[in-house]
């Protein structure tokens, strides 16, 4: 059968520019993708044994022992997001003759990425690195942006690298045997792009979140495509995060808090954004006078992916403690992504500490109840 050339989104980066190809199927044409990027010495696959087993056959059909020689197993688990994995991948690739003109494809979630990406960065001070993402997350965030690198045991991502891959190949049938509770945790970064940037993409997810909850190919494809467009062109104007990547953020100011006060354990880091895009959306209301429906819509279409763990039984002041504690505040000042309307964001430091207070103290009742009318945070 003849295949269509996928869509190339062009992602503007400083050590470089490059593209991501997301279409169904695309996986089957891997090594003719990655040939046109140049010549080899050698091709490292580096991968999870969970993944490897969920997609290593079909992964093998794309990229034959001929083109890839080598594959690499290391544990995926966040707890394995660290520098002595990446010691193991950096010793394997000696012991398996990876010089300077090797090239490293991270086929995994976004610890595989992670920790590959910053590999691919130290090891023999740079090796070229293709991303092959395999969750929703991975697909829609991680693997597009550059951030790469680990944990270490006084918090996450505190050791890393801006490094930008080569390519990035999106294949949305990759997901099919993704976990269901890691998929629903992957579209609340999906809805957040809608949010912050793009209100026909909040429509179609609207009407087409039933076909999305069936992993429906066709409607997967358009909703992670245009999630990488809409990432592609922030990361592409604001590299650095020095201020447009900030709205990217959005829910995660308030997630944040909710992973961090129940140690990483309870939620996924998508479940604590689908609470923390309904606090904002709250917040937006009482601060920026984001309309009554847009909250509305937004709680309504967040609730379609849940259930959601429940609410930690913290109090607000502890929550509260815990934004101060992120490192993403700046001189003290909690930093918060609004939606003016759907599909327009901005950052505030100057919300009322007291606002915020409020809304982490009524959100679990508040979000938990039909939304007929949305009145005011005044608990
Ligand atoms: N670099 C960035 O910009 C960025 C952005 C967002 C998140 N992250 C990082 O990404 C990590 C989370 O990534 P994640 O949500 O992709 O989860 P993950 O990498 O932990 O993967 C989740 C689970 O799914 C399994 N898995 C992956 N693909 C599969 C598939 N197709 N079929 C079956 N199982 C599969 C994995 O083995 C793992 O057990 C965190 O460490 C976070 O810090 C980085
Ligand atoms: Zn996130």
């Amino acid at each position: 059968m003849k295949s269509t050339p996928a869509k190339a989104v062009k992602v503007r980066s400083a050590s470089g520019d490059y593209v991501v190809l997301c279409q169904r199927g695309i996986l089957e044409r891997a090594e003719r993708e990655i040939a046109r990027l140049g010549r080899f010495s050698s091709i490292h696959i580096l991968t999870s044994p969970k993944v490897w087993k969920a997609l290593g056959k079909e992964i093998r059909r794309g990229m034959p022992e001929g083109f890839a020689k080598h594959v690499h197993q290391f544990d995926d688990a966040e707890e394995a997001k660290n520098l002595q994995t990446v010691e193991k991948i950096s010793r394997a690739l000696v012991r398996t003759g990876a010089d300077r003109k090797a090239l490293l494809v991270a086929v995994g979630g976004g610890v595989v990425g992670d920790v590959v990406g910053f590999a691919a960065a130290s090891y023999l001070r740079g090796v070229q690195l293709v991303q092959v993402p395999t969750t929703l997350v991975a697909q829609v965030d991680s693997a597009v942006g550059g951030k790469t690198g680990v944990n270490l045991p006084e918090g996450k991502n505190l050791v890393g690298a801006f490094y930008p891959p080569r390519l990035v190949l999106v294949d949305p049938k990759a997901l099919g045997t993704l976990p269901d509770r890691e998929f629903r945790s992957g579209l609340a970064e999906v809805i957040k792009y809608g949010v912050i940037a793009d209100p026909k993409l909040f429509a179609f997810l609207e009407s087409g979140m039933d076909a999305i909850l069936r992993r429906d190919a066709r409607a997967l494809e358009h909703v992670i495509r245009r999630s990488i467009e809409i990432k592609a062109r922030v990361v592409g104007k604001d590299e650095r995060e020095s201020g447009l990547r900030e709205i990217l953020n959005f829910g995660h100011t308030f997630g944040h808090a909710l992973e961090s006060a129940t140690r990483y354990r309870r939620f996924q880091h998508g479940e604590a954004v689908a609470w923390g895009m309904m606090c904002a959306g709250l917040l937006g209301h009482e601060v920026t006078g984001t309309p009554a429906d847009a909250v509305s819509r937004i709680v309504t279409l967040v609730r379609r992916i849940g259930p959601l763990p429940e609410w930690p039984e913290t109090s607000a002041k502890r929550l509260l403690q815990a934004m101060h504690a992120d490192k993403k505040t700046r001189e003290g000042k909690l930093r918060f992504v609004l939606a003016p309307r759907i599909g327009e964001a901005e950052t505030f430091d100057d919300v009322p500490e007291k606002k915020v207070e409020c809304i982490l103290r009524c959100a679990p009742q508040f979000f938990a109840r039909p939304l007929k009318a949305l009145g005011k945070c005044d608990a």
